[in-house]
């Protein structure tokens, strides 16, 4: 069985591979096909520059689940190249602001270099882990996230992160991945099965 490091190690591999190759095949859907499958608008996701879109790897849209408001303060985590963080850029405008985290170098500087394509100035990006986020207590009046929870090992440690970079009374918009069949030791055992 993998141990703690080497099963980071391999997710962030994966990562760095999605960041840096996107046409390479994956195991999980990805880019903009993807999005619109998902629920994204399409006319919204083909108004965003391709290198924008092409490493999208999330599961589900974190932002329609409830509306991101003008001077709203967002963070993102596991921002990955930035695509949900560019829309909710969009939507809290220039009072608001846009800060996403990921722990995979390669992803934090695309989604950098994504959100100047897009001409959005309202989002920073950070290298980071979701259970020790680079953001103040309180800050935040929504939390995003997209396909990232189920990568995390500590999960009720950055459900304890979330809590605290939250204002009273501000929210979590999340959409991720759940089983929903019961998985045997033998499975759990399997080299890669954390994650496929
Ligand atoms: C499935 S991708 C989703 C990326 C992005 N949210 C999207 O919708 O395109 C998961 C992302 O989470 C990042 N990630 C994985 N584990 C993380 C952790 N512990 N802390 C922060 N980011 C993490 C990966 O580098 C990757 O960019």
């Amino acid at each position: 069985m993998d141990t703690v490091d080497e099963i980071r190690d391999k997710i962030r591999q994966r990562f760095v591979k999605v960041a840096t190759d996107p046409t390479a095949p994956q195991r999980h859907p990805h880019g903009p096909a993807s999005a619109k499958k998902l629920g994204y608008d399409a006319a919204e996701i083909d108004a965003l520059p391709s290198v924008v879109t092409e490493s999208f790897a999330g599961v589900g849209n974190p932002l329609v689940l409830h509306p991101v408001r003008p001077g709203e303060t967002v963070v993102d985590i596991g921002c990955g190249a930035g695509v949900d963080s560019i829309l909710a850029a969009r939507r809290v405008g220039p009072s608001g602001r846009v800060v996403g985290v990921d722990v995979t170098a390669e992803m934090v500087e695309k989604a950098k270099a994504n959100a100047v394509a897009a001409g959005v100035t309202n989002a920073a990006f950070h290298q980071g882990e979701a259970d020790r986020l680079p953001v103040g207590d309180g800050t935040a009046d929504v939390v995003i996230s997209n396909g990232v929870f189920n990568l995390c090992l500590d999960k009720p440690r950055v459900l304890a992160e979330v809590y605290r970079v939250l204002r009273p009374g501000g929210r979590v918009q999340m959409a991720d991945i759940l089983l929903g069949e019961a998985v045997s030791d033998e499975q759990v055992v399997q080299k890669g099965a954390w994650s496929d």
